[in-house]
């Protein structure tokens, strides 16, 4: 079979890595891709959200799947797109409607869907412009700190977190003043909750579904989970609080009520569901969902699915998931973030990565690089991701940490705090 991947980070070439290990696979192409996913398969000079592109692509090609990496092009309707055409309808789109994906691409839907499903999650109001005054009583029935949320994508930088009662009404003013453009329209403002966060995540063909190996990402630059948000610095697998009862709590609560609801609701949904989950006291509950997998959490929680992971995607492309076997490997997996000096905020682009080939026994993933006069050159803040196995997580951080060094580039900054939380 031929199939077409589309994004062109860390978790994509995790997913190509996977996918490439497939004995189903005749040829894999991947839209755009980076340096190290041409290791996979062969790069597409195609943008994910060029959907034209996409669709004269897949049909010169003869291409039999295609799986979509990053939010974008699913919250701009790639599935829908690609269904409407009459020469690509039949080709099964891994990753949901754009009726799905509006579980991520809006809040205050999530927000009401889980209300609707009684998805446990923290309480909440939506405001508009015209509602700022309400929005500004509704924060002083609230206790500090206050999260504030553009209802829209601002790739990542959409919820802040504020301490005092002043800061939160003056942020909620210039968010519904335009601070995040037309995503920021609207806002939820909700309760905070207090806990450790967990990524679970699930491939579904709209019926059924299987669960995939958890894991905990680092999302703050700095070491102790201090300064600024980035995309993502690191993550680990399993993770220890997430037993059998409390995974068993998140299937009851609130992974199946989530697959039912949106059959109930008649939203197209075939593909991967990412809960971003807090534990408050041990009961998990909802902060976000996702209509793709997690980066960094692909980078380890593909080192741990053991299955064939196309065999999964047929399942849910032929609506028989339930027939379809999915294994973990037991060992710990983990994921350090090699990034460029300045991320999250400036930092340039181009810089030689050397190394690389000295690396043994782990996995090397690229996130953001591209190939100029034949070097590997940064091409992103996020440029490498380091992954390794360990029969716990303290060894595989090790072994992470020491391949890690070996890779050089100016500037080069990476967490040595990973997974050592927990
Ligand atoms: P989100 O984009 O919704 O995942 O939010 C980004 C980050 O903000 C989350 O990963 C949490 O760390 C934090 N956050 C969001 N909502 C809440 C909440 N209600 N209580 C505490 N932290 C939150
Ligand atoms: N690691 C969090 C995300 O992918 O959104």
């Amino acid at each position: 079979m031929k199939i077409l991947l589309l994004g062109s980070g860390g978790r994509e070439h995790a997913l190509a890595w996977k996918i490439a290990q497939s004995e189903r696979v005749e040829k894999l192409f991947i839209a755009p891709g980076n340096a190290g996913t041409s290791n996979c398969g062969e790069n597409v000079n195609i943008k994910a959200d060029d959907f034209e592109s996409i669709k004269q692509f897949v049909v010169e090609k003869g291409i039999n799947m295609v799986v979509v990496g990053p939010e974008d092009p699913l919250v701009k309707g790639i599935y829908d797109n690609l269904k409407q055409d009459e020469r690509t309808k039949n080709i099964p789109v891994i990753g949901p409607s754009k009726a799905g994906a509006v579980l991520e691409g809006s809040k205050d839907f999530a927000k009401g869907f889980m209300q609707r499903h009684h998805i446990p999650t923290a309480r909440y109001e939506t405001f508009d412009g015209e509602h700022l005054e309400d929005g500004l009583k509704f924060l002083e029935t609230l206790e500090a700190p206050y999260v504030l949320k553009a209802d829209g994508l601002c790739a990542g930088k959409g919820v802040l977190i504020l301490p005092t009662l002043e800061e939160a009404k003056k942020e909620l003013k210039d968010m519904l003043g335009g601070m995040f453009g037309n995503a920021s329209s609207r806002v939820v403002i909700e309760e905070f909750l207090s806990g450790i966060e967990c990524s679970v995540f699930v491939l579904t063909d709209g019926d059924h579904y299987k669960i995939l190996p958890e894991a905990k990402d680092y999302k703050r630059i700095g070491e102790g989970d201090t300064g600024l948000n980035t995309g993502g610095m690191g993550s680990v697998s399993p993770v220890p609080f997430a037993t059998k009862e409390w995974m068993q709590k998140v299937e009851d609560r609130i992974i199946r009520p989530t697959v039912e609801g949106l059959k109930a609701e008649n939203i197209d949904y075939k593909g991967f569901i990412f809960f971003g989950l807090i534990n408050v006291k041990g009961e998990p509950m909802v902060i976000e969902y996702n209509c793709r997998m997690g980066d960094p959490e692909t980078e380890s929680v593909m080192l741990r699915l053991k299955s064939d992971i196309v065999d999964l995607f047929e399942g849910v492309a032929e609506g028989n998931l339930e027939q379809r076997q999915i294994e973990f490997d037991e060992r710990a997996a983990v994921c350090v973030m090699l990034v460029s000096g300045g991320y999250p905020e400036a930092y340039k682009k181009g810089y030689p990565i050397t190394g690389i080939e000295n690396v043994e026994g782990s996995i090397v993933f690229h996130a953001g690089t591209t190939m100029k006069d034949g070097q590997v050159v940064t091409n992103g803040g996020r440029v490498i991701a380091v992954s390794s196995y360990g029969k716990d997580k303290a060894e595989a951080l090790k072994k992470s940490f020491t391949e890690a060094q070996k890779i050089q580039f100016t500037d080069q900054y990476f967490r040595r705090d990973i997974g050592k939380d927990l």
